[in-house]
């Protein structure tokens, strides 16, 4: 395979490494990921996390087993671990239903290399598309929201949401992002503060329960979140918090965007009911770890109830960029995501 580097991928000597989400920003580290369960363990533990960086991760190394001589028989099985590695995003299992028609080739080497090598390609452009489709719809002088991290290092380009807001910024529309820490991982704190600091895009980071009086003193013009699944009715599942963002901003008038590829549409799911949300480990809310430390706070014996998504309805929805440009909430209730 051709060597490769995005912000948190690199394929070089054939070989996969990631960059280490969950040491950042303290360390830049680099970790190999060429083994199944190696990058299953990377996946669990967020070392390697975004919707499409997933299935991105995921279809490279497939493609690397391969050129590595590893039999149709175990790269098969290869996949369907990889496929259930995380239940939610739904970019994972739409990459990885490419990579099997490629398996499923005569000459299924080059094809997997080919599709994988496509696959990142084809990210890097959708990215770019989304975040021209939606800095068009910010407005001068803006002050946008954002939750969780949707930038360079959760996909091959320059990210979704935080793609638009940063395609905004330079097209001189954005004077500031308040950048939601996003509990209980802080990818907001960790990851998206740095992304901006290291694009020099003016942010301030806020607690999650800091969003609702922002926006009562109108300090908010606009919420940008990505996606880990669109449904068929244009329900939107992504980190927790995004729902309670897009009820406050309902109720104080302010659009509310969700930026992603196409590769996070599921048209066979009807709706977000129907999304797997994936449940975490207690240590997460009792806690916090990280290359900084760990320290728990709450009692050991303590009952938690963790979820990594929430399910956003279509209804509380201004637009959802995608790479093939904006869709409205008429074109959605309308059925265009449907099959
Ligand atoms: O648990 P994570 O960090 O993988 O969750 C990521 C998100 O919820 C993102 O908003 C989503 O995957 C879109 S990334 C372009």
């Amino acid at each position: 395979m051709q060597p490769l580097q995005t912000t948190s991928l690199r394929v070089t000597d054939n070989q996969l490494f990631i960059l280490d989400q969950q040491a950042l920003p303290q360390e830049k580290r680099w970790l190999p990921a060429d083994r199944v369960e190696t990058l299953v363990g990377h996946i669990h533990a967020l070392r390697v996390r975004g919707a499409p960086l997933i299935g991105l991760s995921a279809s490279l190394l497939l493609a690397l087993l391969a050129e590595r001589g590893e039999s149709h028989f175990s790269l098969a099985q290869a996949l369907e671990t990889l496929r259930a590695a995380r239940p939610t995003a739904v970019n994972l299992m739409n990459n990885l239903d490419r990579m099997k028609l490629a398996l499923a080739e005569v000459d299924f080497v080059p094809a997997l290399v080919a599709e994988a090598e496509r696959l990142v390609a084809e990210d890097k452009q959708l990215c770019a598309r989304i975040a021209a489709a939606g800095s068009a719809l910010v407005t001068p002088g803006s002050r946008l929201l954002t939750h969780c991290n949707t930038g360079g290092l959760a996909t091959a380009g320059v990210g979704t949401a935080l793609g638009v807001i940063s395609q905004a910024f330079t097209d001189g529309k954005v004077v500031n992002v308040w950048v939601g820490e996003t509990r209980p991982l802080l990818q907001g704190g960790r990851l998206t503060a740095w992304e901006l600091a290291e694009l020099g895009i003016p942010c301030q980071l806020i607690t999650d329960s800091m969003a609702a009086s922002l926006m009562a003193q109108g300090q908010v013009d606009a919420v940008w979140v990505g996606a880990d699944r669109i449904a068929a009715n244009g329900d939107v599942a992504n980190k927790i918090g995004t729902y309670s963002l897009a009820v406050l901003a309902r109720y104080h008038g302010i659009p509310f965007y969700v930026a992603a590829p196409q590769t996070t549409l599921d048209p066979l799911c009807p709706n977000g009911e129907a999304i797997p949300i994936e449940q975490r480990a207690a240590s997460e809310v009792t806690g916090v770890a990280g290359s900084f430390g760990a320290v728990q706070w709450a009692p050991e014996s303590t009952l938690v109830y963790n979820p990594a998504f929430d399910v956003t309805p279509a209804a509380l929805i201004s637009g959802w960029v995608l790479d093939t440009g904006v869709v409205t909430p008429d074109e959605v209730a309308a059925g265009c995501f449907k099959l």
